[in-house]
């Protein structure tokens, strides 16, 4: 089990399914918590939960696509603990569908604010104080940043500019001691694959079972996976058993993008 003690651990989402569940791993391994979200009530209950485990956690609600705000959260967080070890990107919004044609630029602008610039903000304002000792950056990509699905334009490619700003930050920021790596996740059991299973039934006119059944049947392992295996590879990857790992995207997808489709 890795150890985060003295460690202070930025986690964005952090009451987001994947979110929370990478914020309770990094309690239990000890580290300090400076956790933020759009959600003021969801976020005090995640920072709640991570205090009856024992860490130390300031929590903030904030919006990470707005740059005053990211700023001013970076610096609270780096006077409060005195620096800033690692930061954990898990925002992401889905609820944007549509081909070229369908989408608005509202919409284009704002996944990309909250998808992708939100990651550049964060890491903006925490790497400098990051440097002091080094450490590690985590974004958390999609498979939909490697391969693309009907309808989903936006989303894939705020996902494929992650993991391209991952590498950059791989290579940039190598010569401070900090690495930089990616987790693409297929699907996981979380309250964004809800509100995606509810928007493909209805484009695809199915019911909201047979659309699971639908997803489900197209990984080789038949299952989801489930928010805690992608917060055990966070931890492990933000670590000091990993110390040469940078500039790597980590999918974990139960086989989804090893498989071609029949023909
Ligand atoms: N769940 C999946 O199947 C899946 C699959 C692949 C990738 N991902 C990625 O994993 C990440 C986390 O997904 P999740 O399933 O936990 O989603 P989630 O919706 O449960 O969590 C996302 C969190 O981000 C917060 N958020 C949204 N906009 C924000 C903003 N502007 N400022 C601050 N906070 C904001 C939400 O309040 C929420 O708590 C996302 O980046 C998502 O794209 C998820």
């Amino acid at each position: 089990m890795e150890n985060y003690r003295n460690k202070v651990v930025i986690i964005t989402g952090a009451c987001g399914g994947i979110g929370e569940a990478i914020a309770e791993k990094f309690a239990d391994a000890g580290a300090t918590l400076a956790l933020c979200d759009i959600r003021q009530d969801e976020l005090s209950q995640t920072a709640e939960k991570c205090r009856q485990a024992g860490a130390t956690v300031h929590s903030n609600a904030i919006d990470v696509a707005d740059e005053a705000p990211v700023r001013g959260f970076c610096e609270t967080v780096a006077q409060t603990f005195g620096t800033i070890d690692c930061l954990i990107n898990t925002v992401g919004i889905v609820d944007c569908p549509g081909d070229v044609e369908e989408l608005s630029l509202s919409m284009w602008d704002r996944t990309i604010a909250v998808n992708l610039t939100s990651a550049f903000l964060m890491a903006k304002y925490s790497v400098p104080y990051i440097k002091q000792r080094g450490g590690a950056i985590l974004n958390i990509a999609s498979v939909s940043g490697l391969a693309n699905q009907e309808d989903a334009t936006i989303y894939s490619v705020t996902k494929a500019g992650l993991l391209s700003l991952t590498r950059s930050e791989a290579i940039d920021l190598a010569k401070y001691g900090i690495r930089a790596n990616a987790i693409s996740p297929g699907s996981v059991e979380t309250p964004l694959l809800e509100a995606a299973v509810d928007q493909a039934a209805q484009l695809f006119n199915r019911t909201r079972d047979e659309q699971w059944q639908v997803w489900r049947s197209q990984y080789p392992t038949q299952r989801f996976t489930s928010p805690q295996e992608i917060a055990e590879l966070a931890l492990f990857l933000c670590s000091e058993r990993a110390t040469n790992i940078t500039g790597a995207n980590f999918v974990i997808d139960g086989g989804l993008t090893a498989l071609l489709p029949e023909r």
